[in-house]
């Protein structure tokens, strides 16, 4: 048995790894020693069964060899027991746990081949596995191999326990020497009892990111993808509940993700016997790879997971299972600073002077990181020209970039700095000297969006150059933070340089040289924040965050809006990657409190991107009261658990309560967005009880903020809740909850 693990120590870059496609044979070889009471191996019939507090997983090997999935669900003896299962190929090729193409087609095939002799059909057979544990979690590796061709396949299944969670990928090995063509590689698949489910998946568009929506699944396919390598439209996340199914903190929900930030796929397809598959990994659409003779591919990861305690019970483990197993450490686990931006005041129009003279306003109210937006390189005065020539502009900063920094510095703050490195501009001495590295297509408009083409990753010399100016960048500025931007659509995604077959290789391997540019930045600046941001939340995956520390949620960051959005993207993200911004706009001409939009930001991630030379000092007062506030409860909301308590989706209120991990500190944020009803004829309505969750029954909580102090058990605050009254359109509450010793 294999026994070695190989690669990176840290479990993110181990996430990482194994979300690059590798080379490396034994990429993710386990580490030999049973975790008997979470895997279980029966003989005769050969059968695993992955048992973590609350979910079973069950696969076993069929008559004629094969893989099949057995029961996936909530926790349950009887069914783990259950009987070795089906010998009819037909009903065999439904359950599949690694679905192919071959033989009966009862299901989406997660892998699709062509041999050397166009042979399409694969047919894959148990060999072996290897029961052990990867980064101190129970992993199990299944071997299969073709009856004939020179090509076995390892599915990965490794388990977070305390989670529920399940992560899957392959390594598919070609041990001949001639070429086999992967039309499609998935990460994973898992088949849900037979019931009848809905779909909860994320989708909008730029300024209206995460907006849930949940549909039936029906007999046939259901797929979210992305094509390029950004989308608003879809998120990876998922949620799969039974369709009576409503409550928010009741019931069995299947959930997770594909960890991919290129183009992936994810597909439901309830089949003919009325099952529910859910599978996903790459998309094949315009995409294929070549597995040389004597290579082998490593998918990324798919995560599964089951909650039996409904929807807020899925996005905790997924919270978790972010900031604890894929976010990159030590970050995930601290505090991130309150920071300033300063794209909303100045837009491109920054220098020296106004830059620094904002930044002595941005400490003056508590802010602890400066970041400097867009328009600061060489020829950036609008977004026309400039992308690419990554040198400070001499007539904004004829000192180069260092007097600001020091200046922040000096301050007592971090200094951060804007970069858009996958992108050029026609109009940049980049492109002028290397037209060829953006993606082009003979005979074929070059589309530009913003202006802008982007740049062909794939290509090591432009993988090279990234590397090489970043590095610089950050070796000769006392730089702590980027700002990752990604402004731009793919389109045109050829490159005629290369040959036929790798044409259609470009979008995976984009994916795996931007991961390798953002991984050896961190390797060589460890002490660098980076923010993923893609017009906003164009690109918030498990895949971008195992490299990246938060992820900018949407350009839109009008507060009645946000409320939505955030609502959206607290389903996946944990409020700390989820970074909000106070900000003087309001996208509907409404007019809110300062107050107001801070609370609504502060339920997240805290920014501040207001033109702060329009501040009078009242709000500057203000501002510096929240932001000390805020610094006060932000390991609750940045580290603790979430619980959704209100939906702005089905009324004119959002709640949501954060806890600390402990029990023992808990903060709520109420929010009214347009009162339905003057508060006069409402009276104090059962909508102003918030009944709150997490709390500890036997524990007594000080309730203080924006309502009376309080003392109330926590058994009574979840039973009946305490009363929030909110009046007025745009009105907000804070309370915070401390239980007594
Ligand atoms: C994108 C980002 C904004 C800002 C601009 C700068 O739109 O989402 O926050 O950085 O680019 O050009």
């Amino acid at each position: 048995m294999d026994v070695k693990a190989r690669g990176p120590k840290r479990s993110w870059e181990r996430f990482l790894r194994t979300a690059i496609v590798a080379l490396a044979l034994c990429a993710g070889s386990v580490t030999a020693s049973l975790p008997s009471e979470v895997m279980r191996v029966d003989q005769d019939p050969l059968r695993w069964t992955v048992n973590t507090p609350h979910s079973t997983y069950q696969v076993f090997v069929a008559r004629n060899g094969e893989l099949v999935q057995g029961y996936y669900g909530p926790l349950s003896d009887r069914r783990a027991a259950g009987a070795p299962g089906p010998g009819d190929p037909e009903i065999i090729s439904s359950l599949r746990e690694v679905p192919y193409r071959g033989g009966f087609m009862n299901m989406t095939p997660a892998l699709e081949v062509i041999f050397a002799d166009h042979t399409r059909e694969l047919e894959l057979r148990y060999v072996g596995h290897e029961v052990g544990e990867q980064d101190g979690y129970p992993c199990l590796r299944l071997d299969m191999k073709d009856t004939y061709y020179p090509l076995s396949v390892a599915e990965y299944i490794r388990v977070i326990p305390e989670l529920d969670v399940l992560e899957k990928w392959m390594v598919l090995e070609n041990t001949g020497d001639e070429d086999i063509l992967m039309e499609r590689a998935y990460s994973g698949s898992v088949v849900l009892p037979a019931d009848a489910y809905d779909l909860i998946h994320f989708s909008g568009d730029w300024g209206r990111e995460f907006f849930p929506r949940r549909t039936r699944l029906t007999s046939g396919l259901k797929s979210i993808y992305v094509r390029g390598v950004r989308s608003h439209q879809h998120s990876p996340f998922f949620f799969v509940r039974p369709t009576e199914d409503k409550d928010e903190n009741f019931g069995t929900v299947w959930f997770g993700a594909v960890a991919w930030v290129g183009g992936w796929q994810m597909d439901f397809d309830v089949n003919r016997f009325e099952r529910t598959q859910i599978t996903g990994g790459i998309n094949s659409w315009d995409t294929h790879w070549v597995l040389k003779g004597k290579s082998a591919f490593q998918t990324p990861k798919i995560v599964f997971g089951v909650s039996t305690d409904g929807s807020n019970g899925a996005s905790r483990r997924m919270h978790r299972y972010l900031l604890d197993h894929v976010m990159p450490k030590p970050f995930s686990q601290q505090v991130s600073k309150v920071l300033y931006n300063s794209w909303y005041a100045t837009g491109f129009n920054v220098n020296e002077k106004d830059q620094i003279a904002l930044a002595r306003i941005a400490k003056e109210i508590g802010v602890e990181l400066f970041v400097m937006d867009d328009g600061w390189f060489k020829g950036r005065n609008n977004d026309r020209a400039g992308l690419g020539d990554w040198v400070a502009d001499e007539t904004k900063f004829p000192n180069g970039l260092n007097p600001l920094i020091r200046e922040v510095n000096d301050l007592g703050m971090d200094f951060g700095i804007w970069v858009e490195p996958e992108m050029v501009n026609p109009d940049s001495d980049l492109y002028r000297a290397h037209p060829e590295w953006a993606l082009h297509t003979p005979h074929r408009t070059a589309h530009t969006s913003r202006h802008q083409l982007v740049l062909n990753f794939a290509r090591d010399d432009v993988k090279d150059y990234t590397l090489k100016w970043m590095d610089e960048l950050l070796t000769k500025h006392n730089i702590k933070f980027i700002k990752w931007d990604m402004n731009r659509y793919i389109s045109e995604a050829g490159w005629p340089e290369t040959d036929p077959l790798g044409q259609r290789e470009v979008r995976i391997r984009y994916v795996q040289n931007l991961y390798e540019v953002l991984l050896k930045l961190r390797e060589r600046h460890p002490d660098v924040v980076f923010e993923c941001c893609s017009g906003g939340g164009g690109r918030a995956n498990p895949g971008i965050l195992a490299l990246t520390d938060q992820i900018w949620t949407s350009d839109n960051t009008d507060p009645g809006d946000r409320l939505h959005i955030q609502y959206g993207c607290s389903y996946a993200l944990p409020a700390k990657a989820m970074v909000n911004w106070v900000t003087d706009d309001e996208w509907h001409g409404k007019t809110t409190s300062l107050r107001f939009r801070f609370h609504v930001a502060m339920a997240g991630n805290l920014g501040v991107g207001n033109d702060l030379f329009k501040w009078t000092d009242k709000e500057k007062k203000t501002a510096k009261e929240l932001i000390a506030l805020y610094k006060s409860i932000r390991h609750i909301i940045q580290l603790g658990d979430q619980y959704r308590l209100r939906d702005p989706f089905s009324e004119n209120r959002m709640a949501v309560q954060f806890v600390t991990r402990d029990g023992r500190e808990s903060v709520v944020f109420a929010f009214q967005t347009l009162e339905t009803q003057p508060m006069a004829t409402r009276g104090l309505s059962l909508s102003d009880r918030l009944v709150l969750l997490g709390l500890d029954p036997e524990g007594t909580y000080h309730v203080e903020g924006d309502i009376e102090p309080q003392e109330i058990s926590g058994a009574a605050l979840m039973a009946s809740g305490v009363s929030v009254p909110l009046a007025g359109n745009y009105s907000s509450k804070v309370i915070i909850l401390r239980r007594q010793p």
